[in-house]
């Protein structure tokens, strides 16, 4: 049965591991074992799991930095997909960022990454077409 719940400091190990086999890692820096422990340390309940027993089968990250609701690392293993894993994290985060005042919320996504484009236009998301990223190295 998958469950859903926020993630705790024993999860991260295997956090980083799903993140190797399940998440966007293109065009984005590595992942670091201190960057989700600093998350949970500023924002316990960021880091949104789904897990198949205790496996975690899927992630999303629901930050809040005091002014914007942003959505990162949403994944779900290879194996679990197209069950509605990511429905399910996605409407928790939304439900979180509701609760904290949220009226909007994004997610970056990557042009090529077709599939995650369904995903997140099945669940009400659309390309904001006048707006791009804009990044410096620190
Ligand atoms: C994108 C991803 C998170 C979707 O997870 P998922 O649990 O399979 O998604 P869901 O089952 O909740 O699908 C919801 C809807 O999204 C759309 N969708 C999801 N995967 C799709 C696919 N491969 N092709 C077309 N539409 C798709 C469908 O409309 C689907 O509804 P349906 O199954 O009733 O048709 C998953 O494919 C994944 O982890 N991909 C690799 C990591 C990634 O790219 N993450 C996004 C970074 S921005």
């Amino acid at each position: 049965m998958i469950t859903l719940r926020t993630a705790r400091p024993g999860d991260l190990d295997a956090v980083l591991a799903f993140w190797q086999v399940a998440a966007e890692n293109d065009n984005r820096p590595a992942d670091s074992a201190t960057a989700p422990e600093n998350l949970l340390a500023r924002d316990p309940e960021a880091l949104v799991l789904a897990l198949d027993d205790d496996t975690v089968v899927g992630s999303v990250i629901a930050g809040f930095d005091g002014w914007r609701y942003h959505l990162y690392r949403l994944s779900v293993a290879p194996g679990h997909r197209r069950q509605g894993i990511a429905t399910a994290l996605l409407e928790h985060a939304e439900n979180r960022f509701r609760a904290l005042g949220a009226t909007r919320s994004d997610a970056m996504v990557l042009d090529e990454n077709v599939t995650a484009q369904s995903a997140w236009w099945a669940r009400g998301y659309r390309v904001q077409e006048d707006w791009s990223r804009w990044i410096k190295p620190l």
